[in-house]
């Protein structure tokens, strides 16, 4: 009872006190998922959600939830993040239009597309959960080095969408889909790399696709400048190029 009250005060001084450490919920340990859990086919969401920093149960996240999570914990710009959000909202089957539950993100065509890095396209049944047979060829192009650069980036996309082309014969991959993909390239690059050069830490992104966990234990850290959406948008035109 005493638990249950605190936790529901939590979640409320968590929506005005966000980014105060010590309020809002701080108990960022990771921890998987369980059973009654839901997550979504992005690996990065997933994590925040393993670490607390969105609700761990994956329920009825709000669109603020999303934008302060990538502030808190990536220093994501939320200039970048909020139309995305807002986007990813309108696959919400919570009843209300400013929440959405992670599994919903998996709705194909708003922002899931084919020829994921990770995971299997919705032709094949699962478009949400991260796949290690998908991944591997991927993984063999990416963590070839220490460090991911734009044109090891742009050429793993390129082998993935080659496998995709064979594999599916429903294949749907319009030019704003390969633009999402290109972002979502993009965002592990900003996120885990050095500004608009790329060179992301292969471990970093690996730990990050395949256990959706944030790499703090192998020496992340959240970026100390923030993440614009300029930023964001020159490393996704920068991997298209070297496409
Ligand atoms: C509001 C913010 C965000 C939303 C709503 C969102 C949602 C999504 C969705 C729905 C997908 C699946 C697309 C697909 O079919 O492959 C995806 C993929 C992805 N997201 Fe996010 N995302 C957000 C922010 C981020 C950030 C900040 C990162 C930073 C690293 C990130 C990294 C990725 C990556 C790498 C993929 C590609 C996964 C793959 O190809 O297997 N996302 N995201
Ligand atoms: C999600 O929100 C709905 C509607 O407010 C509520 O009925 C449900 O219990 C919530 N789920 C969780 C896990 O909090
Ligand atoms: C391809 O995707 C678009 C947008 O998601 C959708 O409108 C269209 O029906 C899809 N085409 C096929 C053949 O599935």
């Amino acid at each position: 009872m005493h638990l249950k009250i605190a936790i529901v005060l939590a979640m409320v001084s968590s929506n005005v006190a966000y980014g105060l450490p010590g309020l809002g919920g701080n108990d960022h340990e990771f921890r998987k998922p369980g059973p009654n859990d839901y997550r979504s086919p992005c690996p990065m969401l997933n994590a925040l959600a393993n670490h607390g920093y969105l609700p761990r149960n994956g329920h009825n996240v709000s669109i603020d939830q999303l934008v302060n999570a990538l502030d808190e914990a990536l220093n994501v710009s939320p200039l970048s993040t909020r139309p995305v959000a807002e986007l990813g909202a309108t696959t919400s089957t919570t009843g209300n239009p400013t929440t959405l539950h992670l599994k919903d993100l998996a709705k194909h065509g708003v922002i899931e597309h084919d020829v994921s890095l990770s995971r299997n396209d919705i032709y094949f049944g699962n478009n949400l959960a991260f796949n290690p047979k998908i991944f591997a060829p991927v993984a063999k192009i990416l963590f070839a080095r220490d460090k991911i650069s734009i044109e090891t980036a742009a050429k793993a996309r390129r082998a993935r969408i080659t496998a995709a082309a064979a594999a599916n014969p429903t294949l749907n991959f319009t030019t704003s889909e390969d633009r999402f993909s290109q972002f979502e390239s993009a965002l592990y690059l900003g996120v885990f790399g050095t500004g608009t050069e790329g060179n992301a830490k292969s471990r970093w992104v690996e730990v990050m696709f395949r256990e959706e966990r944030i790499p703090y234990k192998e020496g992340f850290k959240r970026s100390a400048v923030v993440i614009t959406n300029q930023d964001i948008v020159d490393l996704a035109d920068k991997v298209a190029a070297a496409a």
